[in-house]
């Protein structure tokens, strides 16, 4: 039984997986209030959700005129402001635990005693973080996929002490949201699809390393015959060859077995991030194609 009408939302951080959550928001009816430090920033976010909802807008994807969808969206560099009404918190900053826990903090000092605080963590114990508030029930990790507006899956992430009703408003909210979303029951170190995620990134670098087949011919298998929309290398790259891999630290330090992929570690060494620096595994000779910030 859900007992917590979500009305309005608060996304804190813009960058790429912060406005997309928010765009997803305000399609699906809410009114968001996007935060992160400067108005810069915030402008650069809605420049990004224009041009994503532009695009659906084109293929017939959108039931709304862009603007009206944008009009649900405001801005402000106050997290007070942004979650002083609002009944459900989605955290999407820096992946790192001194800036999330302190967010999490102030959040939970500003925020209506009702509201739910998700995070949109990859990496970061939903327990530590919800230890810092004044609410561990009410905190909980909802992690969207890259980008949020086209992918459907989002993993629902229940902490030591995050109650049944926490977990079904947001089970229930992601469903609003027009995604499938999956509980996971423990808080283990990469969820689900990271945790098979780099089970294939260690199989296919072990097969690079040890010459058995190449970059190209493992991310063709990966796409003609797993059947995935990228190919494990392609998807790397995708992601950020560094985010891939501060993912990966945080799940060694957490107890997750790894072999290693000197792959990576070479390429973060020479700066080769994948599709935002222009060359990863792959080249991407048009940087500014893919990336709109
Ligand atoms: N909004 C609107 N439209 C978008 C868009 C966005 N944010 N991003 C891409 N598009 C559009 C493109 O502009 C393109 O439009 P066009 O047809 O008019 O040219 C269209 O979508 C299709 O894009 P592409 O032709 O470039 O490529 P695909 O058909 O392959 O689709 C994809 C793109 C949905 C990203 C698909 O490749 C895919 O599903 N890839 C896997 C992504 C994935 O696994 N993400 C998860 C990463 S892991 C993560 O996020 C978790 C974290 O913990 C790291």
């Amino acid at each position: 039984m859900v007992n917590l009408q979500v009305r309005e939302i608060a996304v804190i951080g813009s960058g790429t997986m912060g406005h997309g959550i928010a765009e997803v928001a305000a399609i699906s009816g809410f009114s968001v209030h996007l935060n992160d430090l400067t108005l810069d920033i915030l402008q650069r976010a809605l420049n990004n959700i224009r041009w994503s909802l532009d695009n659906l807008h084109r293929k017939g994807q959108l039931k709304e005129e862009p603007s009206e969808v944008m009009s649900r969206i405001s801005v402000t560099t106050s997290l007070e402001d942004a979650v002083k009404n609002a009944d459900f918190i989605i955290e999407a900053v820096f992946e790192d635990f001194n800036v999330k826990s302190s967010i999490f903090r102030r959040i939970s000092e500003y925020a209506p005693p009702h509201a739910i605080l998700a995070s949109n963590t990859s990496s970061i114990p939903i327990s530590e973080l919800a230890s810092v508030t004044n609410r561990p029930d009410k905190v909980i990790g909802m992690h969207f996929f890259n980008p949020p507006v086209l992918m459907k899956l989002i993993e629902v992430v229940r902490g030591d002490r995050t109650s049944d009703e926490t977990v079904n408003v947001t089970v229930e909210l992601g469903r609003r949201l027009g995604k499938e979303p999956v509980v996971v029951n423990k808080d283990v170190p990469g969820f689900i699809s990271n945790r098979v995620f780099m089970r294939l990134i260690e199989a296919a670098c072990l097969m690079v390393t040890g010459n058995e087949a190449t970059i190209e011919a493992i991310d063709s298998a990966a796409r003609f015959k797993l059947g995935l929309p990228m190919g494990v290398f392609e998807l790397i790259d995708f992601v950020g060859i560094d985010v891939v891999n501060s993912i990966l630290k945080a799940m060694v330090n957490r107890g997750f077995r790894f072999s290693g992929c000197g792959l990576i570690d070479e390429r973060v060494k020479e700066g080769k991030l994948g599709l935002k620096t222009g060359e990863g595994f792959y080249k991407y000779p048009e940087v500014g194609k893919y990336s709109r910030v």
